[in-house]
């Protein structure tokens, strides 16, 4: 069921500065910012020719990412994204297969306006893996 990387996300203090580092320093192309208060986050994406970057900061006092950010003062990896074509389908058979959702399992709209899923990090190698359905 798991397709494409759709991108890699990193959490960041300072979404200007980061931006600064991918745009300016390396070059890269950098879409607008986006914020995002149902998820507790701004970011924008740098656009790589087979992936995507996600650079994240957290937005309000109550961000998922906010304890990231405290964990880690100069941000780091913080999830990846694989694209699936049902994600309802690709829901089930991870329950099937023992393996646990976040956040309660619930099926929100992504960044791209398409449905996401996050699965719970004990699971999957230490890793939180975000579902884009695409
Ligand atoms: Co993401």
């Amino acid at each position: 069921m798991i397709g494409r990387l759709n991108h890699v996300a990193i959490a960041v203090p300072d979404l200007e500065a980061a931006i600064k580092i991918y745009g300016s320093g390396l070059g890269a192309l950098v879409s607008i910012v986006q914020k995002l208060p149902e998820h507790g986050v701004r970011i924008a994406f740098i656009e790589l020719s087979n992936t995507k970057i996600e650079l994240m900061e957290p937005l309000g006092d109550d961000s998922p990412i906010g304890n990231f950010i405290k964990n880690n003062p100069f941000g780091g990896i913080h999830h990846i994204c694989y694209e699936v074509e049902d994600i309802k389908a690709a829901c089930s058979q991870c329950i099937e297969n023992g393996m646990r959702l976040a956040g309660g399992g619930l099926i929100k709209n992504g960044a791209h306006g398409r449905p996401i899923v996050f699965l719970h990090p004990k699971d999957f190698c230490g890793t939180l893996i975000e579902l884009e359905q695409a």
